[in-house]
């Protein structure tokens, strides 16, 4: 395993939309995974798409932990809203909104260092992607779950969170959040 380089905000690589992976059960695929879950470690992110470590490829790695969801999500109703989300690696993903309804909250990135931002996101989701065996998968996701799998989709797309602020003037340096009352911790994914 390996801590790789992560790309930032400016590289081509970021920009491009990435690749689908024809055989997720690839040794080199499962490497790469690897290695992504050991930077994101590292990194203390909360998600990490292939993207921001240099490989144009649909892979991504992420986890929701639980107290902080139920930080996040104080309005959520009901004890699966509230739970957290394991270590999970998504092979190929792709999102169906559900329903109209979107929630502004705030993200950081790890490819965007040092700033985060008030992004509008769908409230809720279902998402499909394959794992490392190839099997298909499909959950359903509402807020910071459905925020962090959108804000990494979003990076197979060439799509930073800066490029869908709901206002230009949101984008800050989380050293200055304490001066917001609405600034929360923002998910760095
Ligand atoms: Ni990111």
């Amino acid at each position: 395993m390996a801590i790789l380089k992560i790309a930032r905000m400016g590289h081509p690589v970021l920009a491009r939309a990435a690749q689908p992976v024809p055989d997720p059960t690839a040794p080199e695929v499962r490497r790469l995974v690897a290695d992504m879950v050991e930077t994101m470690e590292d990194a203390s992110g909360t998600g990490l798409a292939a993207p921001q470590v240099h490989v144009p490829l649909r892979v991504v790695v992420f986890f929701v932990d639980g107290e902080r969801r139920r930080r996040e999500d104080a309005d959520a109703q009901g004890s699966e809203a509230a739970a957290g989300v394991p270590l999970t690696v998504m092979i190929n993903p792709a999102i169906e909104p559900l329903g109209p309804e979107k929630d502004l909250g705030w993200e950081a990135c790890l490819s965007v260092p040092d700033l985060m931002g008030q992004v509008p996101r769908w409230r809720r989701i279902r998402y499909r992607f394959q794992d490392l065996e190839g099997r298909q998968h499909e959950r359903l996701a509402e807020g910071f779950h459905a925020r962090v799998v959108q804000h990494e989709c979003d990076h197979l797309a060439g799509v930073l969170y800066p490029q869908r602020l709901a206002d230009p003037k949101t984008l800050i340096f989380a050293s200055e959040a304490h001066h917001l009352a609405s600034a929360q911790e923002a998910p760095v994914a």
